[in-house]
């Protein structure tokens, strides 16, 4: 970002790096009021995008998590960043940044680590803070983890959470019943996660602690898709493995249907996000033409992941990531089935029920003899395992099972082997999921750098934030042209009925009226009325648009509606 934007970030309220008083740690902000109502707008926006127009439910839980569920869903072996530690200043950089950031390889997350030892090597590496060589140093995993203890003493171990999408899983249980069993369904949440990053950059891009924006869409893959339709017309600008690996390739232009009739969509639910993914990110005012969705490379693909397209916005001449699209198939549900104390699958009923075939064993092998002692229970379970996957198996003489690294060969008429004809009315299945997940504070970084212009008014250079007026921070801006002969008390007037009709107001009668403008400029405000004369006369106030900076005159009755339409526009 701009150095002007980073100032303007500051001087105006919209984030600055948090308790700078004690010198402050890395990787922390605190929004400022300004930022903190564009914040909230955003994710207001995105509520309504993928929580409400959906049809999905929105969950709050907790962000300490304790230990258990992190070693369930993989966390605590995988989520690691590869770190390599100056020898000289003893700083802990991330060595693939480091590696990107050196030479003309673009993505080094995805090379494993000894080869990243090998580039930093090769291209004779040196540590970013004090220039000291990197070549030969260990490059490591670091989990990125937050840990903490619960309770006094030792207490229970816990973790900070790295993503809200784990409690959605862990409540998986008591969210199908509320769903009342019935797939597909989404739940969102939209709170705080925590990484420790080894190396936290570009103000809000990498911290530490974060808004995420997640929906888990829990969906059975062999049922029907979302109904394309709905947005047929949606371009996605996409940017395939295939691309980028064949230098230089653009990427393509394709809508939901296009991209999976040509097979470079894995997915019709994937699609489906991308689309209205796409929407949301040009609702809230990224750039269009710095826009894409690059799909993960093989190697870069988290550990819960088959695949991957992230939502990028071009900042500063860097591509971003500002939300994945993941299909995480039924790794996190089956992960969870198989170490919590509960059930997490759902049953699907037949629309008819269904007569079926099943091959059971006798589950006592009493007739094995008593020699198999102990065993003839495992050896049954693992019999009865095999009959239910390959039937074919018990057409030999002997069956051969394996039964804690040892072998049992049975034979077939001793194993009680039967084929019945049972009624099935439904399945039980694990969900698999669809996760479209966002970082808020990217996406409101991206916004401001791509909202971010100076231009020319009245012969002065004025910096202006073009932000969509259903995020700005402020709607309106009420000024008296000057606070004497009534001017000031029917603006603060006009002011208060316009907060009490729902509206973002600032009021401000200081400094002359172009200095007032050009404050709420900065801010992003995207409207303005001023009290005047005139106005006092024939009850009017001109109303300026931040945008083309022209007045019209309009009346006071009926101004909370206008600006409450033009604010809420027409969405996708
Ligand atoms: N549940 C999936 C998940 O956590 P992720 O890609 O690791 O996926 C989701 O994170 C989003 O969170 C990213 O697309 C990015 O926008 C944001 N994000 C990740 N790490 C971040 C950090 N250190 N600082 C700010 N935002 C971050």
């Amino acid at each position: 970002m701009s150095e002007e934007l980073s100032e303007l970030a500051r001087r105006r309220g919209f984030f600055f790096q948090a308790n700078e008083a004690y010198g402050g740690v890395a990787g922390f902000y605190t929004y400022g009021p300004e930022g903190a109502a564009l914040k909230r707008n955003v994710e207001e926006t995105w509520r309504d995008r993928f929580v409400t127009r959906e049809g999905n439910m929105e969950i709050d839980s907790p962000t300490v998590t304790p230990e258990p569920v992190f070693r369930a869903s993989g966390h605590l072996d995988d989520f690691d960043d590869m770190l390599v530690e100056c020898p000289e200043c003893g700083e802990s950089h991330r060595a693939d940044h480091v590696v990107e950031d050196n030479t003309d390889v673009e993505d080094a997350e995805s090379v494993p680590t000894g080869e990243v030892e090998d580039l930093i090597a090769e291209h004779d590496l040196v540590c970013p803070d004090c220039g000291a060589s990197l070549v030969g140093q260990p490059v490591e995993g670091f989990n990125l983890m937050f840990e903490t203890t619960i309770g006094p003493g030792s207490g229970q171990a816990g973790f900070l959470r790295p993503e809200t999408a784990q409690g959605m899983f862990t409540e998986f249980p008591r969210l199908k019943e509320y769903a009342r069993n019935q797939l597909p369904f989404g739940v969102a949440q939209v709170g705080t996660g925590y990484r420790n990053e080894i190396s936290p950059r570009n103000a809000l891009l990498r911290t530490r602690e974060f808004t995420m924006a997640e929906l888990e869409h829990f969906v059975d893959p062999e049922s029907e898709g979302p109904d394309l339709d709905r947005v047929a017309d949606v371009e996605l600008p996409l940017y395939p493995v295939e691309a980028q690996q064949a230098d230089g390739e653009e990427y393509v232009h394709l809508t939901p249907h296009e991209a999976l009739d040509e097979g470079v969509v894995a997915g019709e639910w994937v699609a489906y996000f991308l689309a209205r993914s796409k929407q949301w990110f040009e609702r809230v005012g990224v750039d269009m033409d710095r826009f894409r969705f690059r799909q993960h490379l093989p190697g870069e693909l988290a550990h819960y992941a088959s695949d991957c397209w992230d939502a990028e916005g071009e900042v500063g001449g860097d591509w971003v990531e500002l939300e994945g699209v993941a299909s995480r198939t039924d790794y996190d549900l089956s992960k969870h089935e198989k170490h919590a104390d509960d059930n997490f699958t759902v049953f699907q009923a037949y629309d008819e029920p269904k007569t079926v075939e099943r091959a059971t064993v006798d589950p006592e092998m009493s007739y094995l003899g008593p020699e198999f002692g102990g065993d003839a229970a495992d050896v049954a379970d693992a019999l009865a395992d095999l009959a239910a996957r390959d039937r074919s198996a018990f057409d030999d003489d002997t069956v051969t099972v394996e039964v804690d690294g040892e072998e049992y060969m049975i034979p077939a008429e001793k194993t009680g082997f039967e084929v019945a004809e049972e009624t099935e009315s439904g399945r039980h299945i694990v969900p698999h999921v669809v996760e479209p997940a966002f970082g808020v504070g990217r996406a409101v970084y991206t916004v401001l750098a791509h909202r971010y212009d100076t231009d020319e008014v009245d012969g002065e250079t004025r910096d202006v934030l073009r932000l969509p007026a259903e995020v700005a921070p402020t709607t309106v801006g009420v000024f008296p042209l000057m606070d004497k002969d009534g001017m000031g008390e029917t603006a603060r007037d006009l002011a208060a009925d316009l907060r009490e009709a729902g509206l973002a107001v600032t009021y401000d009668d200081s400094g002359n009226i172009g200095r007032r403008y050009r404050r709420q400029d900065e801010v992003g405000t995207p409207y303005c009325v001023t009290v005047d004369y005139e106005g006092l006369e024939d009850g009017t106030v001109t109303l300026r648009d931040r945008d083309t900076t022209d007045q019209t005159r309009v009346e006071l009755d009926g101004l909370a509606e206008l600006l409450g339409s033009l604010r809420d526009g027409e969405v996708s």
